[in-house]
């Protein structure tokens, strides 16, 4: 089966499950954390996650608290969680997301609106608005960079669909540090059959830091800055590197809509230390893509997504590459912190020595669980 067919099986397959598409995925605006303050001490939450949210006693709560047991007062911890994953586990219980059986289920005892309610009276323990919400952290597109901070291990592959045989695989690192900062590796490893015979070894790595500029959950944008350097480790002689240093810098916009339809957009150059044997360049990304969540937007998540990327020398008589990027990415584990995403990039002009390519990556959120955790 064609790719083409595969994405098409996966859209219908999204469609005739009863999907919903809630605002930002179950984010209720008009929730009302004052009714959720009295249905938190009245439902018996507050028996076991304490009267702060920071977890109550063993003495009086009764069992042992699991390692990822919630403290709701920590907006590192509660922030990047989103709504939805709340939702989730307060009606149907803990095992949903994976975690302890401790944690019961709600949906029969309380209203989607209560829930909403508590959710938003639980929203109140982290008292800092500075912030950015996990709702804003949207689906990672396969070359778009987005502009949330996130914690995350990538594995990214690019085969060759035809021309010379030859793939690339990106193994990135991302972490957090302090309220808006994020900190990231790219090790890129490259094979190649040229003229018959398969060489193998890392391109250029890429040392960066990213900064949210701006979040802002209620109008559903985020916009961050990256500087990085790319260190010239990759082989030259090869055409795995480009033998040169480069700066590499980027802002990235994101817009969420409240029908979960999103756009991120990420511009900027790769200036390299010596301009004689590496050019200069801009690039321009763009990343549209909707997300249907499945079980009334909580549960698995599958999100089409459309790529255009555009890529400019800063030379004379350089032409702007276009590249074209169809994909699906989907959730694996119950947690939603192991994702895949699969598409094909597309070469929409200037297409010698560039190749049609499968692409596809597996991303591991690893705050929000161990590998094996979660399922
Ligand atoms: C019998 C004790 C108990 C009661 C009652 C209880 N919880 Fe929990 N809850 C837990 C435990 C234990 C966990 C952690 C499970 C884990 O990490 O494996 C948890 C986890 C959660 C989480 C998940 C947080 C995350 O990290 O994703 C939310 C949200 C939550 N509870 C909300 C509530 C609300 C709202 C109520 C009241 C309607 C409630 N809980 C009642 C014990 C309880």
């Amino acid at each position: 089966m064609c790719l083409k067919n595969v994405f098409l099986v996966a859209v219908i397959a999204t469609f005739s499950q009863g999907f919903v598409h809630a605002q930002y995925l179950g984010y209720a605006f008009h929730a009302d954390a004052k009714k959720g303050e009295q249905l938190y001490r009245e439902s018996g939450c507050k028996s076991c996650h304490g009267p702060d949210g920071r977890g109550a006693p063993k003495a009086i709560a009764g069992f042992e608290q699991p390692s990822t047991f919630p403290d709701f007062s920590k907006c590192d911890q509660t922030t990047p969680e989103v709504n939805s994953a709340y939702k989730d586990v307060i009606v149907h219980g803990g095992p949903s997301r994976g975690f302890s059986q401790i944690m019961p289920a709600f949906g029969e005892a309380l209203s989607s609106e209560q829930i909403d309610d508590l959710i938003a009276y639980l929203r109140t323990f982290c008292t800092s608005r500075r912030w950015p919400r996990g709702e804003l952290n949207l689906p990672r597109a396969m070359v778009t960079e987005k502009a949330y901070p996130e914690d995350e291990v990538v594995l990214s592959t690019a085969v060759n669909a035809n021309g010379a045989p030859g793939n690339e695989t990106h193994i990135i690192h991302e972490q957090r540090f302090g309220v808006n900062n994020q900190i990231e590796v790219d090790v890129p490893i490259e094979f190649q059959d040229q003229n018959r015979v398969w060489y193998g070894g890392v391109g250029d790595a890429t040392l960066g830091a990213k900064r949210v500029m701006y979040s802002n959950l209620d109008s559903g944008s985020i916009l961050s800055l990256f500087g990085g350097l790319l260190i010239p480790s990759g082989n030259r002689a090869r055409g795995f590197g480009s033998g040169t240093t480069t700066f590499e810098t980027f802002a990235a916009f994101d817009q969420l809509f409240k029908s979960d339809t999103f756009i991120q957009t990420q511009f900027g150059a790769e200036l390299p230390f010596h301009t004689s044997i590496a050019p200069q360049s801009l690039f321009f990304n763009t990343a549209i893509g909707q997300s249907f969540g499945a079980n009334h937007g909580l549960g698995r998540l599958w999100t089409p997504m459309f790529e255009f990327i555009a890529n400019r020398d800063l030379s004379t008589a350089a032409k702007t590459d276009w590249d074209l990027v169809p994909q699906i990415q989907v959730t694996i584990s119950h947690r939603q912190h192991i994702r895949g995403d699969l598409g094909l990039r597309i070469p929409a002009n200037d297409t010698t020595g560039r190749q049609k390519q499968i692409v596809f990556y597996l991303l591991w959120d690893w705050q929000d669980g161990k590998l094996n955790e979660g399922w």
